[in-house]
């Protein structure tokens, strides 16, 4: 079983070495309606999910399906644009596939970005907000089943998942920039469906700022294989008790881009620095 796991990924990653002209140290997973960061990478090479051996396809409008090696101001990155979320049906291991690879691919820094519904009340729809901790509300864990000891420890320490180094340089480089950022702790929910007002307010009272469904099972998994972590959630919609707004998926998508120049702009200063 976990030879049968470990040969997956190292297929996988063997034919994406071949394929590669350049040795990224830096991945980034694009959250919904945010692929527009891919406008400002020197594209190398742009490979869709469906020819990678191994590697899932992804179901969700919004979300592209295609793997880029390029540059990013000047630095080498790998983006994967559309990720795989349990609310799709997926299991664990497959929501976290990219991670393994690009553990497999020497990644050491991962940037997550995620759309989040934010129940902080000094929050507003286009805020970005720096992610500091998460909340893993999934009812599960990726780490579940036997352990891969050559990958990680079976019981991983979790006291600082997002690097506070990394989380310093963002507040820095916002400020350089003027860019308003937030900061505050995800919430990681299945989904599908968005938040009744009550769930939104227990969230906020669990000590959440902003809830959605992904980015904490990558997160565990790249902590786990070793890798340095920058996440951030742009919010989309608002789950502050009194004014819950009727969140839709294009409604998300269309929040995400009004924010998209800023975060660009963020993740772009940060890189030459990570
Ligand atoms: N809840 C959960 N996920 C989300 C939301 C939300 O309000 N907005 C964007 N993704």
């Amino acid at each position: 079983m976990l030879e049968e796991k470990r040969n997956k990924v190292a297929e996988t990653v063997q034919y994406l070495k071949s394929r590669m002209t350049i040795h990224p140290e830096v991945a980034i997973v694009l959250g919904s309606g945010l692929g527009g960061l891919t406008k400002d990478i020197q594209i190398l090479d742009e490979i869709p999910y469906a020819d990678i051996p191994n590697f899932p396809v992804s179901t969700v409008p919004g979300h592209k399906g295609t793997l880029i090696f390029g540059k990013l101001n000047n630095v080498e990155v790998v983006v994967l644009n559309g990720r795989f979320h349990y609310y799709e049906g997926y299991p664990m291991d497959v929501v976290t596939y990219p991670q393994q690879v690009f553990a497999g691919l020497g990644i050491k820094k991962l940037v997550l970005s995620n759309a989040a519904g934010g129940m902080n009340p000094t929050f507003k729809v286009g805020d970005i907000m720096i992610i500091r901790d998460h909340i893993n509300f999934f009812g599960t864990n990726p780490l579940i089943g036997p352990n891969d000891d050559t990958l990680g420890p079976r019981f991983p320490n979790m006291s600082e998942v997002y690097s506070h180094r990394l989380i310093r340089l963002a507040h820095e480089k916002a400020k350089a920039n003027n860019i308003y950022v937030q900061e505050g702790v995800y919430m990681g929910v299945t989904g599908p469906c968005f938040e009744t007002p009550a769930e939104y307010r227990a969230y906020y009272i669990l000590g959440a700022d902003a809830v959605g469904m992904s980015t904490v099972p990558e997160a565990i998994i790249a902590h786990y294989r070793g890798m340095e972590i920058f996440a951030f959630s742009v919010i989309t919609d608002l789950g502050v008790v009194g004014q819950v707004m009727e969140a839709t998926h294009e409604e998300v998508l269309a929040a995400a881009s009004t924010a998209e120049p800023n975060m660009v702009k963020l993740i772009k200063e940060m890189l030459p620095e990570m």
